[in-house]
């Protein structure tokens, strides 16, 4: 069976990574237009690369939690694809083999004059590091506003699915939120959420719980 999973910030918060929306628009204490957009980076670019840099140094101190390693799992019994809103890499350190991020990765740069000129990268990263072409690097992360490259491929593997759970997201940011809509229309769909966006229907099984105790529960099922 093919199974296609959606996850959102909510399936890294017991990881201890904050949401975007549990806190009035504050993401860890910034207004996030002005870290994730084009113009928040013009404008102040310092201060842009020195929140991702916090970010990162963070996400090299947590670890996969229950619900990424119970969706690691499931690749024991079937064709797992991850489509994530996440920038972290919990799904992969967890195990998962088949992630597509929508939104970009923490751990990769890339050039500004060339968008596919994309390196990996653990440090903080500062105004004057270079990519080969001199010219500044950037966190490789959509920032509102930005095109989403991925999500032709994304579209392709929803479409194919046999089965889509949906983990942790408030379903508020597009394109992402709209690909649960290109499901097969009897696919079997499974929502995880403590704050559950979607209501329950034939169609949709809504777990309103946390991604630790819900995913471990639809994996169970699926298997
Ligand atoms: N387990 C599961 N879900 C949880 C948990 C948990 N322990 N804790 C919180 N949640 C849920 C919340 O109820 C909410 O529905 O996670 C969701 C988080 O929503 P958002 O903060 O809006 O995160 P997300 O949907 O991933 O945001 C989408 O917005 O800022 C952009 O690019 C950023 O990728 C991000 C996008």
């Amino acid at each position: 069976m093919k199974i296609t999973v959606l996850t959102g910030a909510g399936v890294s918060a017991e990881s201890g990574i904050k949401t975007f929306r549990d806190s009035n628009g504050l993401w860890e204490g910034h207004d996030v237009m002005e870290v994730a957009s084009p113009e928040g980076f013009k404008r102040n670019p310092e201060a842009v690369l020195d929140f991702y840099n916090q970010r990162r140094r963070q996400l090299l101190t947590v670890q996969p939690n229950a619900a990424h390693c119970a969706l690691a799992e499931l690749e024991k019994t079937h064709d797992v694809t991850i489509i994530t809103q996440n920038v972290d890499d919990l799904h992969e350190r967890a195990g998962s083999t088949k992630v597509i991020h929508l939104h970009g990765e923490l751990l990769k740069v890339r050039s500004t004059f060339d968008e596919d000129l994309i390196l990996d990268w653990r440090e903080d990263l500062n105004l004057g590091d270079f990519c080969e072409h001199n010219h500044q690097l950037r966190p490789h992360i959509v920032w509102f506003g930005e095109m989403v490259p991925m999500i032709e491929t994304a579209t392709e593997v929803v479409e194919q699915a046999d089965a889509v759970l949906i983990i942790g997201t408030s379903m508020q940011v597009y394109p992402a939120a709209g690909l649960v809509q290109y499901a097969k229309p009897n696919a079997q769909i499974y929502f995880v959420d403590p704050k559950p966006s979607i209501s329950e229907s034939k169609r949709i099984t809504v777990f309103a719980e946390k991604a630790s105790i819900g995913v471990p529960k639809v994996v169970e099922l699926l298997k």
